[in-house]
């Protein structure tokens, strides 16, 4: 019985120690960690304010406070350490009555920021993709 319980014991720490059990943060260390995923929040704000076919969608936000959420939103889906705490996608984004055509515009300007990032195809794929299930809650017009 002693011997079952060293056993046990002796299996329950290998596993503890085995990597695949760790959290997998690659893709958020692609995305160059919380400062990088900070950055691509900011630069996708700043240049979807700038961008004539959606900057009036922000005219009535806390800029401050939309990308600090994207980014906290960013950090996780990528598997980073973060807890997204904003609204849900729906409650964010219902009043705002979007478009397929706005939501391919904030698309193409995430591809741009990506790219001005230099994080990797494959990398900005992996985004786009945990992203895209988000269409239909977001685009509402
Ligand atoms: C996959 C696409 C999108 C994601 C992941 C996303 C994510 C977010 C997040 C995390 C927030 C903050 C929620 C909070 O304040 O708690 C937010 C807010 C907002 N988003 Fe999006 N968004 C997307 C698409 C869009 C599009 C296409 C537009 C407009 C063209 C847009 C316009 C806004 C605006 C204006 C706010 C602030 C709303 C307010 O102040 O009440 N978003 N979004």
């Amino acid at each position: 019985m002693v011997r079952l319980i060293f056993l046990f014991a002796l299996l329950a720490l290998t596993c503890a120690g085995e990597p695949s059990f760790a959290a997998d943060t690659k893709l958020f260390d692609t995305f160059g960690g919380e400062a990088g995923v900070t950055s691509l929040a900011n630069d996708l704000i700043d240049r979807a304010l700038v961008d004539p076919r959606i900057q009036h969608s922000f005219d009535d936000s806390n800029i401050k406070r939309v990308k600090r959420e994207l980014a906290s939103q960013f950090c996780e889906l990528l598997g980073g350490p973060c807890v997204y705490k904003g609204r849900d996608m729906k409650e964010a984004h219902q009043k705002l009555m979007i478009t397929d055509a706005q939501f391919n515009a904030l698309v193409e300007d995430l591809q741009d920021a990506m790219e001005q990032l230099d994080i990797p195809f494959g990398a900005q794929n992996q985004l786009l993709a945990k992203l895209a299930p988000m269409h239909a809650t977001i685009v509402t017009k």
